[in-house]
């Protein structure tokens, strides 16, 4: 486990939370990370993915999560997407898995990981799907339990602008499992309804 890493539901986002996940996006994209962005990575463009995030979360659409260090400072997030098609209310999709990297190789991956499968229970998700370009996020989820479906070649783009294939995977979650890495600290963050009928 991380030493003194908490994970905290972002629901508010101040100038610091936006400064701080941008920091972390920016990292993400200039180390490479195929996640939406190209080169030159701005930080007007971060920011402006943030604050477009925090109005979806303020709609109940999804939850934000981020990793901080004992200083406070933002070392990594996850996002659960709660909102699906109506015949799809069991499912959430998990975005934007990202660490810094002066603080990978952590466990921090793997501690927001285990937020956001929490996160997406106390929400009533019982399957969760991602899809991911970066074989170190592959072994990640395939470490906890996730199965990969398949690889779409050429999905994508990396950052500079050459093509990358994605792999899916999912997970089916359970009442009463216990995630991996669950011990990290972490706000329970899901006072959304469960979306089952
Ligand atoms: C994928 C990503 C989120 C993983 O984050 P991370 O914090 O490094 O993840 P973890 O620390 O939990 O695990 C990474 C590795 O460190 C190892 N590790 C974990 N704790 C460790 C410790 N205390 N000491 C040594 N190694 C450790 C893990 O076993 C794992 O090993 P592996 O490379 O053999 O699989 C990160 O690499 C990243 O942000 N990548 C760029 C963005 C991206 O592409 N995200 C995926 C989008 S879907």
């Amino acid at each position: 486990m991380p030493g003194a890493i908490r994970v905290r539901c972002l629901e508010a986002l101040g100038e610091r939370e936006i400064e701080g996940l941008s920091d972390v996006l920016i990292d993400c994209v200039e180390g490479g990370a195929s996640v939406s962005f190209m080169l030159p990575m701005s930080r007007a463009k971060a920011e402006g993915y943030w604050r477009g995030t925090l109005e979806s979360v303020a709609r109940g659409e999804r939850v934000l999560l981020a990793a901080e260090d004992a200083a406070g400072t933002i070392v990594g997030t996850i996002q659960v997407v709660l909102n699906q098609p109506e015949n799809q209310p069991h499912r959430g999709d998990i975005a934007k898995t990202l660490v810094h990297r002066r603080a990978r190789r952590r466990g921090v991956g793997a501690a927001l990981l285990a937020a956001a499968e929490r996160s997406a229970l106390g929400a009533g998700k019982t399957l969760l799907v991602l899809d991911t370009a970066s074989s170190d996020a592959e072994r990640l989820y395939a470490r906890h339990g996730w199965q990969r479906s398949g690889q779409i070649p050429n999905y994508a783009l990396w950052p500079n602008g050459t093509p990358c294939a994605t792999t899916i995977f999912f997970k089916f979650l359970r009442e009463g499992t216990r995630p991996e890495g669950a011990a990290t600290t972490a706000e329970n963050c899901t006072d959304h309804p469960p979306e089952r009928d």
